[in-house]
């Protein structure tokens, strides 16, 4: 009984292939490292004390897939690759829509040739656009507002037609809020390339002096001090949500063999109140600008977490505090990320 975990190199697949392993499930990486190091998987090693199996491919080579998963004996998938950064799916749409769902077809087409059925797949907030009630639950109508929220949506439309079509499958589709944090160690964590489009990075690069300023995108939204809220949740708390997922749908006690459920904490945070926050962990000054709102972004955006309560019996556990020192504690063990390392 071994998972297959794709884009088990990644930010949140590598913390995902730690639940797993120390759950004690088998696990098997696949991945292409267009956006990851090798590296993060021998920290998963050294975490767990176990070892990793990983396969360097890609999810849109149908053939190498369905040869890993017998080779594997897989029963299960959970389905982390894909491209992930929002402007840049604005300048390379078509880039977006093969990764994300062509490949996600071509790796549901390998499951269906090789009789495995069950998949947890990494949805977005996103899939909600512009909110018209807060918190958000699962049944707030849909409507992404660019390529890579798009990909999220017709990527979880296609499961839920595959759903329908045959009740042997089972998915789980989470919606992730705003994952930050890493794992405790300080041995693994994000490693964004380049400028970092998301807050917590950006931060991050300010408290240790690669960034001179935080430039703050708007203050003149209507929330408590102007700037925007997002519901941030601790990544160890997201991943613990698959392995629970997992469980459900293996344990075959899920209500629907296709659920459908947000992942974070319930709480928004302002952007001032995460640079406070993270001003505290570090003991840091985290220097920042106002500069106009980004295009695109929502003043406020909060889970309502009963569904995952419910069905999961899951929520999220860390806090605030924890997110922050989490990251830092990462950052100051790993300069240069994973890169370091590399000869
Ligand atoms: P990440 O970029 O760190 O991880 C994605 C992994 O997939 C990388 O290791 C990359 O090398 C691999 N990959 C990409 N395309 C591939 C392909 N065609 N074949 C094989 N491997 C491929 O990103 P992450 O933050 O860990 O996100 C994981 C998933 O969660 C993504 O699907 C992302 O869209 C989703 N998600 C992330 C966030 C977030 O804020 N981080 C929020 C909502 C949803
Ligand atoms: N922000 C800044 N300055 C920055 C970066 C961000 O002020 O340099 C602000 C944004 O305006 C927003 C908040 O910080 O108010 C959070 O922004 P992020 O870019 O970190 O996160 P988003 O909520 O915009 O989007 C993220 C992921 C999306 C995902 C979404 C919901 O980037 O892929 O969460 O899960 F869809």
């Amino acid at each position: 009984m071994t998972v297959l975990i794709t884009g088990g190199a990644g930010y949140i697949g590598s913390h995902c292939c730690v639940a797993f392993l120390e759950a004690g499930h088998d696990i098997v990486v696949l991945d292409n490292l267009s956006n990851a190091n090798s590296l993060s998987l021998e920290r998963v090693a050294k975490i767990t004390g176990r070892k990793v199996s990983f396969e360097f491919a890609d999810i849109r080579d149908q053939p190498k897939i369905e040869s890993v998963l017998k080779h594997y004996k897989c029963t299960a998938v959970v389905h982390f690759a894909g491209l992930k950064a929002v402007g840049e799916s604005t300048q390379m749409p078509l880039a977006y829509y093969d990764n994300n769902v062509v490949g996600t077809h071509r790796l549901l087409s390998a499951m269906a040739n090789c009789d495995v059925r069950q998949m947890i797949f990494s949805s977005s907030a996103t899939v909600y656009g512009e909110p018209k009630f807060l918190p958000l639950t699962e049944n707030h109508p849909t409507g992404a507002v660019n390529p890579y929220g798009r990909t999220k949506l017709m990527i979880e439309e296609m499961l839920r037609d595959v759903s329908a079509s045959d009740p042997a499958w089972r998915f789980g589709i989470l919606r992730y809020f705003n994952p930050v944090g890493a794992h405790e160690s300080g041995l693994i964590g994000e490693n964004p390339l380049g400028i970092p489009n998301n807050l917590m990075p950006f931060i991050t690069q300010v408290a240790d002096g690669r960034r001179e300023r935080l430039s703050v995108f708007g203050n003149d939204y209507d929330t408590r001090d102007g700037t925007g809220v997002r519901d941030y949740i601790h990544v160890t708390d997201l991943v613990e949500g698959h392995l629970r997922a997992h469980e459900v749908l293996a344990s075959g006690s899920a209500s629907s063999n296709c659920l459908t459920v947000n992942l974070g904490t319930g709480t928004g945070y302002s952007v001032l109140e995460m640079v406070r926050a993270f001003e505290r962990a570090s003991n840091k000054e985290i220097r920042y600008v106002f500069a106009p709102r980004r295009e695109g972004d929502v003043a406020e955006c909060f889970a309502d977490t009963s569904l995952a309560e419910k069905t999961l019996a899951w929520r999220a556990e860390r806090g605030l505090e924890a997110m922050c020192r989490d990251t830092w504690n990462w950052v100051c063990k790993n300069p240069s990320g994973y890169s370091s390392e590399e000869t």
